[in-house]
């Protein structure tokens, strides 16, 4: 199905996420241009989108010749070609506030008037970027997860001025490409699974810092309740500056008690940046770490999965998003077997209350302690 409303998609930015966004667009059969500011990035994207498509299609799993996929793309690294026909267009530049701004208000100088503009930033205020244009109503975040092909999920940001009928165009759009769109009602830090996600991270060096249980004895419990990667071990994965920096926009925008620990921010400065660079918390130089099951026992991990669960009720109560698509974003965004809501259903919400109240004491956290709904029990209502 294409949405009636949106013929053409115009992708500023060919890198990681550009170049999957375009390649989803041309499979599922829109005209799509991929603007990048230098020929050799646009050629690269190209590149990366050919051979995507080239497995897919030996795969057996496009109905569509790669030259019929790949003839609906166009490359260029001039703005206004990119963007003069679009109705839809979708930002993947570099997550640098400036460059959004500037690039967004050359792109007034271009766009029809109806055409709908889309950030893919992780982090960055959708109501903020909003204001660079002069049409905040057709302006909403469009975040998709890496790699965008593979990944399931994409959230549909609404701004303060987002109109309902800009929601629905791009909720239909998602569902057009093959996605699951998740409705954000409240532009957020971090909107949901990024957001959801955060505080575990908090608890994880609280714990270090207490000397409660090393990285390896953390890693060994969560693999033997059945993680397919212990913590540490997926932030070495991910790259320990890539996590810096987003702790620290989530201390700047939600509160110091995401401050990042002084035990990260040493790696961070001496380059030791988890996988990428060979060491992190794990010596990566021969693969993935070996982790000691045996020193497995020293914490309980549903103390990890409690302050997930407190911050999806947090963002319910704030009218964030439903139980239902908290539970969607963090399954399809970060593979949970269960969503946080599915997982409290099956516990007792006093006694859930009880234990944050303890975490936030021993170790001194403010946002360890329960969300109001969880406090005075009216949750459970809602998981009925
Ligand atoms: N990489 C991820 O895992 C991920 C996941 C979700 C969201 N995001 C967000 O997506 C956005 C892009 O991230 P990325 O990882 O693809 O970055 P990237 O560095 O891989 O790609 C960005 C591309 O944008 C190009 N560019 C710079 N200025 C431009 C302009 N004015 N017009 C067009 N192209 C321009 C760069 O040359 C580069 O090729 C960021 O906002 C990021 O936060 C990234």
């Amino acid at each position: 199905m294409v949405v009636n409303k949106i013929k053409k998609v115009a992708v500023l930015g060919a890198g990681t996420m550009g170049h999957g966004i375009v390649e989803l667009c041309a499979m599922a059969g829109y005209k799509v241009s991929m603007r990048d500011v230098k020929q050799e990035f646009v050629d690269r994207g190209m590149k990366m989108i050919r051979d995507s498509v080239e497995k897919l299609h030996a795969k057996g799993k496009l109905k569509e010749s790669v030259e019929t996929i790949m003839g609906r793309i166009t490359p260029t690294v001039d703005l206004a070609t990119a963007v003069k026909d679009a109705d839809l267009l979708v930002e993947a530049i570099p997550e640098i506030f400036s460059l959004k701004q500037e690039t967004f208000k050359e792109c007034e100088k271009y766009a029809k008037p109806e055409c709908i503009f889309t950030s893919n930033t992780s982090t960055m205020s959708i109501t903020g970027l909003a204001k660079a244009t002069k049409r905040e109503d057709k302006f909403a975040g469009l975040h998709f997860f890496n790699p965008p092909v593979l990944m399931q999920l994409v959230e549909v940001i609404r701004g303060e001025k987002t109109s309902e009928e800009t929601m629905k165009t791009l909720v239909d759009f998602v569902k057009s490409i093959g996605k699951v769109p998740v409705r954000v009602e409240k532009d957020v830090p971090g909107f949901i699974a990024n957001r959801v996600t955060a505080p575990r991270s908090v608890l994880l060096f609280a714990m270090l810092e207490k000397g409660v249980a090393t990285p390896e004895e953390i890693d060994a419990t969560l693999k033997k309740a059945g993680y397919p990667m212990g913590a540490f071990e997926l932030l070495d994965y991910v790259g320990l500056d890539v996590h810096y920096n987003g702790q620290k926009y989530y201390s700047e925008t939600i509160s110091p008690d995401f401050t990042p620990s002084k035990i990260i921010e040493e790696k961070v400065k001496k380059g030791e940046l988890g996988a990428k660079t060979g060491k992190g918390f794990y010596d990566w130089s021969k693969g993935r770490p070996q982790i000691d099951l045996s020193k497995a026992g020293k914490i309980d991990p549903l103390d990890l999965v409690l302050v997930e669960i407190n911050e999806a009720v947090k963002l319910y109560d704030m009218g964030v998003a439903t139980p239902q698509d908290i539970d969607v974003a963090l399954k399809l965004g970060y593979n949970r077997a269960k969503g946080p809501f599915e997982i409290l259903k099956e516990l007792d919400v006093k006694k859930v209350a009880q234990r944050l109240e303890e975490l936030s004491k021993t170790y001194n956290k403010k946002i360890f302690m329960p969300a109001e709904s969880l406090k005075t029990g009216k949750i459970a209502k809602v998981l009925k």
